[in-house]
Order: C-alpha cells, then structure tokens, then sequence
C-alpha cells in the first residue's frame, strides 16, 4: 500500500515569517496557527508545519511542481522582491532559470537559509 505523506515540519526561527515568505510566493493564504506550527497546506494534500528551531537550523531542500503559468507567477513575484535566485542548486548561475527536462527551474534561500526550489517538469528518472 503506498503511503502518502502528509505533513513534515520545517524548522525556522519565525515560523509565520517563515511560512509567510513561501506563502506569499505561491500565492497561498496566511498560514494558520496550529499548535506550535504555523501550518501551511499545499495542493495534493501536504502541509507544511513550520516549528520554531530548538537549536541551529539545518538546511532542507524543498522542491514544488508547478504549471507554467504558476511558475510566471512565482517568478514575478521573486523578481518584484529583488529575491536572488540560481539556476543550480549549489547557487550556480545566479540570477538565472534552468531549462531542465524541457521545463524551467530556480532556486532561491528561503529566509532560514531552506532551498527551495520551483520547476514546471519533474525530474526524469529511468
Ligand atoms: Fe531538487
């Protein structure tokens, strides 16, 4: 039986700032208080608990399938913040978009120091 995830919590040192900074960039409402998270639903059912760290944040890597569209979206509004962002996950190219798989990609830090990543093509695996 396959299992779905559903939540995972993502530390931060403000978790509203935190969840707030993605939610405004995906054009998704204020995150909710929930607990000790500040809760933030995707579409295909994950949430995103955002937790104030206990101690020294490490990095995740978050990665989001979006249309074309969505990505123009998205991407206006990293542009309208003067966000930087990369085309390469380890900051290469900056100020670029990747065209990987037929699609488009970024990358851009996330106020936690998160990559965080937008593609409209997942990747191929064979
Ligand atoms: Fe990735």
């Amino acid at each position: 039986m396959p299992a779905r995830l559903d939540h995972t919590i993502v530390h931060s040192r403000d978790r509203f700032a935190s969840a707030r900074f993605l939610a405004e960039l995906i054009g998704e409402p204020e995150p909710k208080s929930f607990g000790p998270f500040a809760s933030l639903p995707l579409d295909g059912g994950v949430t995103l608990d955002y937790l104030d760290a206990p101690a020294e944040i490490v990095s995740q890597h978050l990665a989001f399938l979006v249309s074309e569209d969505e990505f123009d979206e998205i991407f206006a509004r990293m542009k309208e913040r003067e966000l930087p962002y990369w085309a390469g996950p380890m900051h290469e190219k900056p100020q670029r978009i990747n065209h990987l798989f037929g699609g488009r990609g970024v990358y851009l830090d996330d106020p936690d120091g998160h990559s965080i990543e937008f593609i409209t093509r997942t990747y191929v695996i064979d």
